[in-house]
């Protein structure tokens, strides 16, 4: 399962790829606005940034919401690097736009994805990457691992190629339920990554062995 990171935190993102473990990157409109960054040029350049601190996909969203406005954007997003996928949100017109630019090569990532039927229109026009949140299921008492495992199911029965990318993910157990469901890409924050880390017989083993080699070696 490729791990990707979501954030648009810089200081995050290098982190994560320090760790050796990272395979891209998503960001939403609401996640650039907490790292204060504003204005066409500012976004282009974090995108440009981020791009330039990891390997893998990052994903981009448009702002535009009608299928002409988020052809523009979107290409002009892909122009940035090679590295960028176009993330478009789960409308009418998004669909078209995901079809549009799926014809001419250019990666998408289809986004606020809450239900199996909206995954397999996504995959029917070509998506590269289908976004299910499945905290925010989860938020409103509706199990967002129900909706991994409906997706899985119907893009195994057909052979979609679209690749599940959990998103919305915020704590350890979502990235191991994903993972145990077959979800191609997590998307979480580096506390949710950093978590997997964690047991504390990992930490009371390994002060145990350094205090009984010290013991050992004590002269
Ligand atoms: O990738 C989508 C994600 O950013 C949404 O996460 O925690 O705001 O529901 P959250």
């Amino acid at each position: 399962m490729k791990f990707f990171i979501d954030t648009a935190s810089l200081k995050d993102i290098q982190e994560a790829q320090d760790l050796g473990i990272l395979d891209g990157v998503t960001t939403n409109p609401s996640l650039m606005a907490k790292e204060g960054i504003s204005g066409k040029n500012n976004i282009m350049r974090h995108y440009k940034a981020i791009c330039d601190i990891v390997d893998g996909d990052v994903s981009a969203e448009v702002i535009a919401t009608t299928f002409k406005e988020m052809i523009t954007e979107g290409e002009e997003l892909a122009e940035i690097d090679e590295q960028i996928v176009v993330k478009i949100p789960m409308i009418k017109d998004g669909i078209k736009a995901i079809k549009y630019f799926s014809e001419r090569g250019i990666k998408t990532n289809c986004t606020l994805v809450f239900s199996a039927g909206q995954a397999l229109l996504a995959a029917k026009a070509g998506a590269t990457y289908v976004s299910p949140f499945v905290g925010r299921l989860d938020d409103i008492s509706s199990d967002g691992m129900i909706l991994i495992e409906d997706i899985r199911t119907i893009y195994d029965n057909y052979g979609f190629e679209t690749q599940i990318l959990a998103a919305s993910v915020r704590h350890p157990l979502h990235i191991l339920q994903c993972a145990k469901i077959g979800s191609d890409v997590m998307t979480g924050p580096l506390s949710a990554i950093m978590a997997l880390l964690n047991h504390p017989l990992t930490d009371s083993g390994l002060a145990k062995f350094l205090a009984d080699h010290a013991k050992a070696n004590a002269k």
